[in-house]
C-alpha cells in the first residue's frame, strides 16, 4: 500500500511565526506572558506552552488590574477596539497577527475610506473576520457562502469592495463573486484567500481524488482544517478527520492501495509523523 503525505501539510508560515515567538518570549520574560486567545487552533501546542507558564486569555476583562507582561497577538489578528484596548492595559503588545491578514486590514481600512462599502467573504464569527470587519469604517457585510450570496440585499448604485477570509475555499469563493455579479452589484474583488490555503487545498483535492482513503489531520476548531475535510470527502468517500493518532481507528479493506494525508495550518509536524508512521507500518 502506498502512503501519499501532502507537501503543503501542517502549519503554515503565519501560524509558525506566531507560535515561534511565543517560545522566543519564554525565553526571554520566562513569565507575565499572555496570548490574546490561544495562539493556534491545536490543544498539544497550547497545552505545551501552558505549562510553561503562557496564560490564554480570552477577553480584554481578563487582563484586569494586570499591568505587567506581555501578550502576544495570534496570526488571525484582532478587532481595532480589540487593540486600542490592550494598548491602555500598558503591557507590552507582540502582534504576531499573519502580514497577509494585516494586508487585508489595510485594503478594508483604505477602501472604506474612499466611501466603498466593504463585503467580507467568510465566516462572520470567526476571529480572523471579526478583525477585519472591525478595519471597515463605513458600510460592511459578511457573506458566508454562495448560499448566503443568494440572500444578499444590497444597493446597486453603491461601488463594494470584496475581501476573503484567508482560509476561505477558493471554488465557493468563485462561486459567490459570480451570484453577486450575475445580481448586477458593482464589485471590485481583491481575492486575499491565503496561497498557503489554496496550495494545501488544491494538493490535498488532487491526492484525494486518486486515494482510497484520506486522512485529514487538524484542531476541531481550526476552521482550515474542516475546510480540507469538506474538500477531501467531496473527492474521496473514505475520508477521516483526526486531532490525534489516539483517534485514528482505521478499517480498511485489503482493496485499499493508497492513503492520503494531509493536516491543517495549525497541526505540528510530530502529529504529522506519528500518523505517517502509524499508517506506513501498520498497512
Ligand atoms: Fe497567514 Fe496564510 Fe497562515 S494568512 S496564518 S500564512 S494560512
Amino acid at each position: 500500500m502506498e502512503v501519499i503525505l501532502a507537501e503543503h501539510a501542517g502549519f503554515c508560515f503565519g501560524v509558525t511565526k506566531a507560535v515561534e515567538t511565543v517560545y522566543d518570549q519564554i525565553e526571554k520574560e520566562k513569565k507575565n506572558i499572555y496570548t490574546f486567545g490561544p495562539i493556534i487552533h491545536n490543544e498539544t501546542v497550547v497545552g505545551d506552552l501552558e505549562k510553561k507558564g503562557v496564560k490564554v486569555i480570552e477577553n480584554i476583562e481578563e487582563l484586569d488590574g494586570i499591568s505587567e507582561g506581555c501578550i502576544v497577538i495570534r496570526s488571525h489578528g484582532v478587532t481595532r477596539e480589540t487593540m486600542e484596548k490592550l494598548e491602555n492595559t500598558g503591557l507590552k503588545i507582540i502582534d504576531a497577527t499573519c502580514p497577509f491578514v494585516k494586508r487585508i486590514h489595510k485594503i478594508v481600512e483604505e477602501e472604506s475610506e474612499k466611501g466603498r462599502s466593504i463585503i467580507v467573504v467568510g465566516s462572520g464569527s470567526h476571529p480572523e473576520v471579526e478583525g477585519i470587519v472591525s478595519y471597515a469604517k463605513g458600510d460592511v457585510t459578511v457573506i458566508e457562502s454562495p448560499e448566503k450570496a443568494e440572500e444578499f440585499k444590497g444597493d446597486r448604485e453603491l461601488e463594494y469592495t470584496l475581501v476573503s477570509q484567508t482560509t476561505f475555499n477558493r471554488k465557493k469563493f468563485q462561486e459567490t463573486i459570480e451570484i453577486l455579479n450575475n445580481y448586477g452589484y458593482n464589485i471590485n474583488v481583491v481575492n486575499t484567500i491565503c496561497n498557503a490555503t489554496d496550495e494545501r487545498q488544491s494538493e490535498a483535492e488532487t491526492i484525494a481524488s486518486k486515494a482510497d482513503a484520506m486522512i485529514v489531520i487538524g484542531g476541531a476548531s481550526s476552521s482550515n482544517s474542516r475546510k480540507l475535510y469538506e474538500i477531501c470527502s467531496q473527492k474521496c468517500i473514505n475520508t477521516y478527520f483526526i486531532q490525534t493518532l489516539d483517534d485514528l481507528h482505521l478499517d480498511l479493506p485489503s482493496s485499499v492501495r493508497l492513503v492520503g494525508i494531509t493536516a491543517g495550518a495549525s497541526t505540528p509536524k510530530n502529529i504529522i509523523e506519528e500518523v505517517q508512521n502509524y499508517v506506513r507500518t501498520n498497512f
